[in-house]
C-alpha cells in the first residue's frame, strides 16, 4: 500500500518544474520532500492532487488506484488530502465550520462523528475554539486547524506543506508530535518542509528536489549525515 508517483512531468505553460520525477509514500510511513524555495515541492504536491493543469507526463497511484484522470474533489474521494501553504483557512468562518468543510467527501460521512472527535482529541487548542471565527486563532492554531481540517475527510494519506512554516519553535515541536500521532493511526503522510533539521528527525525517508528533479533519496537518518544536505540545508 503506498502513494506512488512515477516519472512526473509538469509545470506553468511551456516552465518546466519538475522533469521526470519519481518517489513513494508507504501507508505506515512519513516521507519527507525537501528543496529550496522555489524547488517544485508545492508544484509536486498540487499535481497529486489535481490542481496543477500542466501535467505532462507520469502516473499517480494511490494504492493501485491511478489518480490521473480523477478530478481532485474524486482524488479526496480515493483518500488523498492536502494541507496547503499558508493553511488557507475560511477565517470568517468559524472553526467547527472549517472542519465540516474539511468533512464533506462522502468518504468521510459514515464515520463523521469518531473522525471529528479523534481530530479534536490531538488537537485540544481547537477543540476550544470550535466556535471562534477561524481568523482569530493563533498562527499555531491555524496551522492545527488546517491539518484537522485535512482529516476530516478520512485521508489515506496526507500531504502537508509546509506545516512549521512562521512558527514559534515549541509550536514547531507540537505540530511535529501530531505528525508522529498521525502516522501512528495508519496515514501515510508526505511532509514538505524548509525546517530540514525536524523533518529529517521525523521522517523514515527523504527526497531533495533540485534542478527539477530528484537530486538526493534516502533513509532520512543517513540524509542528515550527508554532507551535501548538511552543507546545503543544514547550514553546516
Ligand atoms: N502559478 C504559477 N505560474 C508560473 N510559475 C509558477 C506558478 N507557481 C509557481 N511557479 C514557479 O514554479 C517554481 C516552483 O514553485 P513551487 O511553489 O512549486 O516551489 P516550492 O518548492 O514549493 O517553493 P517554496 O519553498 O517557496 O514554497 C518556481 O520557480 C515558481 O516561481
Ligand atoms: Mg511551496
Amino acid at each position: 500500500m503506498s502513494l506512488e508517483i512515477k516519472n512526473l512531468s509538469a509545470g506553468y505553460g511551456d516552465i518546466v518544474v519538475l522533469r521526470d520525477v519519481s518517489f513513494t509514500v508507504p501507508a505506515d510511513q512519513i516521507v519527507s520532500l525537501l528543496g529550496a524555495n522555489g524547488a517544485g515541492k508545492t508544484t509536486s504536491l498540487n499535481a497529486i492532487c489535481g490542481l496543477l493543469a500542466d501535467v505532462k507526463s507520469g502516473s499517480i497511484f494511490l494504492d493501485g488506484t491511478d489518480l490521473r484522470s480523477l478530478a481532485p474533489h474524486e482524488r479526496v474521494e480515493a483518500g488523498l488530502s492536502q494541507v496547503p501553504q499558508g493553511r488557507h483557512l475560511f477565517p470568517f468562518m468559524s472553526v467547527r465550520e472549517n472542519l465540516e468543510m474539511g468533512a464533506y467527501a462522502k468518504r468521510s460521512h459514515a464515520r463523521h462523528a469518531e473522525n471529528l472527535e479523534w481530530v479534536l482529541t490531538i488537537f485540544p487548542k481547537v477543540k476550544e475554539r470550535l466556535s471562534q471565527y477561524a481568523g482569530s486563532l493563533s498562527g499555531g492554531e491555524q496551522q492545527m486547524c488546517a491539518i484537522a481540517r485535512g482529516l476530516m475527510s478520512q485521508p489515506k494519506y496526507l500531504l502537508l506543506d509546509e506545516p512549521s512554516l512562521g512558527l514559534a519553535p515549541i509550536v514547531v515541536r507540537q505540530v511535529m508530535s501530531v505528525i508522529k500521532t498521525i502516522s501512528a493511526r495508519g496515514i501515510g503522510v508526505l511532509l514538505v518542509e524548509q525546517n530540514v533539521a525536524q523533518a529529517l528527525k521525523l521522517a523514515r525517508y527523504a527526497y531533495v528536489l533540485e534542478h527539477s528533479g530528484i537530486a538526493i533519496e534516502g533513509a532520512a537518518e543517513d540524509l542528515a549525515g550527508d554532507d551535501r544536505v548538511r552543507k546545503a540545508y543544514l547550514g553546516l
